[in-house]
C-alpha cells in the first residue's frame, strides 16, 4: 500500500470488481476522508477555549452581525440551520461562561435577544483569527488560481448535490419547500420587493431598483401580476411562509435591449428573497430549482441578467452559482450584465 489510501482502495476494487467503475471514490472518498481530518485539524483552538460543539457557531453568528451583536433565538436558529431548542442549549452554556447574555431589546420590537458580552467579543475575535490562520495554513500549498479552481469545482458539486436532494425530497430541504406561485402570492412578492429596495438603499445602492417602493411605483403592482399570470413563478416557503421568489420565462424582457438566444432558453426574470430570510441561501435553492426546471423542460440554456453596477456583487453572485457573464448592456444609463449557464 502507498500512502494514498483512497487510490489503493480504488485499485483493489478495480481488481476485484472489474465490471464496476470505482473512480468516483477518488473524489467523493477523498472529500469524506478530508472532512474528518479537517475537523481534527481545526478543532484544537475551540477545544482549548472549552467550547462545545456548535458553541462557536453561536458566537460567530452574533459577532458577524456587527454592533450591538444581538439576534433573537429564532434568527440564530435560521442562521445556523438548527432548531430553537438546540440554540437554547448552546446559549445557556455560553451564558454560564459569561460569553453571551439574554436581554430585552431596547432598540427594536424584537423582544428578547441574545447578545455577546465584551468577553464574548474578545474570545470570538481571537478564535476567528486562529481559525482562519489554520485554514490558510491548510491551503498554503495552493496558489490563488488553484484555490479559485477548487472553490469553483466544489461549489458546482455542492449545487449538484443540493439539486439532487431537493428533487429526491420533493423540493423540501431544511424546512424549505419550493412550489409554483400564483396570483395569491402578489402581496407577498410586493412586500419582498419593497423590503429589497429599502435594504439596497440602506446599503447606499439607489440605482439598481431606485428608491421608490415597488408597491408605490407606477406599474409596479401590474408587473408583479404579470409575473404571476404570464410567466413561471416559483415561491420558496419556509415553514409555510413565502420567503423568496423566482420568476422564469422563455426569454428576456422584450423591453430590455437583450437579444433572445438563438436556441430555446429559460430566463430568470426575477429573483428576490424576503430580507427576514436572508442568509438562508434561498436564492441558491431557487436557482438550483431553475436549473432543474430548465432541464425538465428539455431546454439546455438558462440565462439571467442583473445590475452590473456597485462593486459587481450581483454578477459575482451569479458566477458563484454557475453562470458565466456573456454580454453587457445599457438600459438608458443603467448598466446590465447578461449571464448564461448550460444545463444540458
Ligand atoms: C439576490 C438574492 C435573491 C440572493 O439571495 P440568497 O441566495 O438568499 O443570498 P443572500 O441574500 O444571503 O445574498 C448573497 C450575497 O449577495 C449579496 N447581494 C445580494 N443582492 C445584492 C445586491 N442587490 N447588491 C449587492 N449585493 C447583493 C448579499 O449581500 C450577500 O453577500 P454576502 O454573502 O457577502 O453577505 C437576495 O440577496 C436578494 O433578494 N437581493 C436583493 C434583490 C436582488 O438584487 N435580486 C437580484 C436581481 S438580478
Amino acid at each position: 500500500m502507498n500512502d494514498d489510501r483512497i487510490a489503493d482502495i480504488v485499485g483493489q476494487w478495480a481488481r476485484e470488481r472489474p465490471d464496476l467503475d470505482p473512480t468516483p471514490l477518488l473524489i467523493i472518498g477523498r472529500i469524506q476522508q478530508m472532512a474528518a481530518a479537517l475537523d481534527a485539524a481545526l478543532r484544537p483552538p475551540f477545544a482549548a477555549a472549552d467550547l462545545g460543539n456548535g458553541d462557536f457557531d453561536v458566537l460567530a453568528a452574533l459577532r458577524r452581525e456587527g454592533t450591538p451583536y444581538t439576534l433573537t433565538a429564532g434568527e440564530l436558529s435560521h442562521r445556523m440551520l438548527v432548531t430553537t431548542g438546540a440554540v437554547t442549549k448552546r446559549v445557556d452554556r455560553l451564558i454560564a461562561r459569561g460569553l453571551v447574555s439574554r436581554s430585552v431589546s431596547a432598540a427594536d420590537a424584537r423582544g428578547r435577544v441574545v447578545g455577546l458580552t465584551p468577553a464574548g467579543v474578545a474570545l470570538t475575535d481571537r478564535l476567528i483569527e486562529e481559525h482562519l490562520a489554520n485554514e490558510a495554513a491548510i491551503l498554503g500549498g495552493f496558489g490563488d488560481s488553484d484555490r479559485r479552481t477548487l472553490e469553483r469545482l466544489l461549489a458546482a458539486m455542492n449545487r449538484t448535490l443540493e439539486s439532487r436532494d431537493s428533487g429526491r425530497m420533493g423540493d423540501t430541504t431544511r424546512g424549505v419547500r419550493i412550489r409554483r406561485g400564483g396570483p395569491a402570492d402578489a402581496l407577498a412578492i410586493l412586500d419582498m420587493l419593497d423590503a429589497a429596495v429599502a435594504w439596497m438603499n440602506d446599503r447606499g445602492n439607489t440605482e439598481q431598483w431606485g428608491t421608490t417602493p415597488f408597491s408605490a411605483k407606477p406599474g409596479g403592482a401590474e408587473l408583479v401580476d404579470r409575473y404571476l399570470t404570464e410567466n413561471l413563478p416559483y415561491i420558496a416557503e419556509v415553514d409555510g411562509t413565502p420567503a423568496a421568489a423566482l420568476v422564469l420565462d422563455s426569454g428576456p424582457d422584450p423591453r430590455a435591449p437583450i437579444a433572445p438566444a438563438e436556441e430555446p432558453e429559460r430566463y430568470v426574470r426575477l429573483l428576490v428573497t424576503d430580507r427576514r430570510f436572508a442568509g438562508r441561501n434561498l436564492g441558491s435553492a431557487l436557482l438550483a430549482h431553475a436549473v432543474q426546471e430548465t432541464r425538465r423542460a428539455g431546454v439546455r440554456l438558462l440565462r439571467v441578467d442583473c445590475w452590473a453596477g456597485g462593486g459587481g456583487e450581483l454578477v459575482a453572485y451569479y458566477e458563484r452559482h454557475g453562470f458565466t457573464p456573456t454580454e453587457t448592456f445599457l438600459a438608458g444609463s443603467w448598466p446590465g450584465q447578461v449571464l448564461a449557464q448550460r444545463v444540458g
